[in-house]
This record gives C-alpha cells, structure tokens and sequence, in this order.
C-alpha cells in the first residue's frame, strides 16, 4: 500500500510517494519553493504540481502547520492569514482530484518516528519535538497520538518558546550551541514537569547536529535523535492517509447507487 506524503512548510513544499508497510520514499522527493503569499490556492496549485510530477491519483496525506479538526485549520498558520477556519483538506482534494488528509506537519513526524524511527515499540509517553522554523510537538501515549499538542507555544518568561528556543533562533541571534541549549532546556524542564515523559525525540532539521547540542541537554527523561531526518514529515504525513488508502475511491456509479 502506497500514499503520496506531502510536507507542506514556510519555505518548501516537499513531496514523495511512501510505502506504508516500509515507511521509505519509493521516489526521490520533490521539493517546491513554498508560495508567496502562501494563500489556499496558490498552496493547493503547488500540491497539484507535485500531484501531476508523480502521475498521482491515489491517496495523499499533508503535514500541514498548524492545528487541524476534521481538515479545518484552525489559526493562520505562519503561512497566510487567510488560512484561518479554511477547510484545507476540500480545497486541497478539489485541487487535485485526490482523496486526502491532512493532520499537523509534527503530528505527522510523530508518526513516523513511532512506527518505523526512534519511537519504534515505545510505550508510555511519547513527546517529539521538532526544532525548525518554529517548534512543533507530537505527543503519544502507549503509541496512540493525542493530536494538536503545540507545545512551543508555551511562553517562557513572556516569550513564545517557539520563536525563542527554535532552530531558527540559533542562527538568526547567532547563539552558539551552549546558549540555545539553554533556552531549550528551560523548555524540557517544563515540559518534564508537566508531562513526565518515559522518552522525549528530537527531530527537524536540527537533529542531524545532534553530537553538538545533545550533551549539552538536560533531562530526566531519555532523549534520542529523531531518525528519519527531513523524511520525517513526508512519511508520517502519508501514514495519516493510511486509512483512505486502504478504502478504494468510489467510482461515479458507486456514489450514484
Ligand atoms: C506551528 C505548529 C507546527 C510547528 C512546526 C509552529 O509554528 O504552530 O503547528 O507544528 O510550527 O512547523
């Protein structure tokens, strides 16, 4: 069984079909330049171009940015303002005239790290959390996700810990890697307290220079690498497609009938 993961993101728009028994990328993924403004429909333009580069018309999974319910965004996302209260998962499937899913973009790693990376066979509390543009979480319990957590919209003494702690504010205030761990770990030490998490995965981006910072870490709970890097949101956003995948697509005379 296949789906077609996309990883919808501020800067790129990446896409691959994924094997959902394998979680691996069945072709090199393709990655388009996020549009500006990245309004619903120039989004959904870019979807359909990955759509259209892979012959695709099966089902599609989307990690998206943002909280979601039932395919409805629910606040703007860092992309456009115009996303708030859109039903992106119709616009989305219009567009491309495939079934879809679509479920937030660290939900999605989730998924992946739990079923085929750094997650695998964990039980307890789970939490992952991806250092990138912004920080997304993904929690679970016993393997089961308890969706839409944003935990790095927690505040620390006023800040948002997602502008402050991210991958993002390293590099643009420069912080050497003893100063953002720092602010990372006043975060895991409020997450610790509130959570008491039997693992803690770091992913995005930042986790391939996990030798620099990792030591630098301190937690009482265990923390690993995220392992699937970058394919992370790609293949968990497909994993979320799981269940249209198995479902086949009504014909014209089913939905008639
Ligand atoms: C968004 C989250 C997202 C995270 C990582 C945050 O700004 O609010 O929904 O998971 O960025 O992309």
């Amino acid at each position: 069984m296949k789906a077609l993961g996309v990883d919808i993101g501020g800067t790129g728009i990446k896409g691959a079909p994924v094997s959902l028994e394998k979680g691996t990328l069945l072709a090199e993924r393709v990655r388009i330049a996020t549009p500006e403004p990245a309004t619903p429909h120039a989004v959904a333009d870019v979807v359909k171009k990955l759509v259209e580069k892979f012959q695709w018309n099966g089902a599609i999974g989307c990690g998206f940015p943002s909280t979601i319910k039932n395919g409805v965004i629910q606040s703007e996302a860092n992309l456009d303002p115009s996303w708030a209260g859109c039903d992106a998962a119709q616009i989305l499937e219009n567009h491309t005239g495939c079934r879809l899913m679509i479920i937030n973009d660290a939900d999605a790693a989730g998924l992946a790290e739990m079923e085929f990376g750094a997650g695998k066979g964990q039980r307890g509390v789970v939490l992952l959390l991806t250092f990138g543009t912004g920080i997304g979480s993904s929690l679970f319990s016993n393997g089961r996700l308890i969706p839409n957590t944003e935990l790095g919209r927690l505040k620390i003494r006023g800040r948002e810990v997602g502008l402050w702690a991210s991958a993002r504010a390293r590099e643009s205030k420069h912080l050497t890697w003893k100063k953002w761990a720092k602010r990372v770990n006043e975060f895991l030490e409020q997450l610790e307290a509130m959570l008491s998490p039997d693992l803690i995965i770091i992913g995005g981006g930042v986790s391939k220079h996990h030798e620099k910072f990792f030591p630098l870490l301190k937690s009482r709970s265990p923390i690993l690498p995220a392992q699937l890097e970058n394919e992370a949101g790609i293949i968990g956003a497909a994993l979320a497609a799981r269940n249209i995948a198995r479902t086949p697509k009504p014909t014209k005379t089913s939905k008639a009938a």
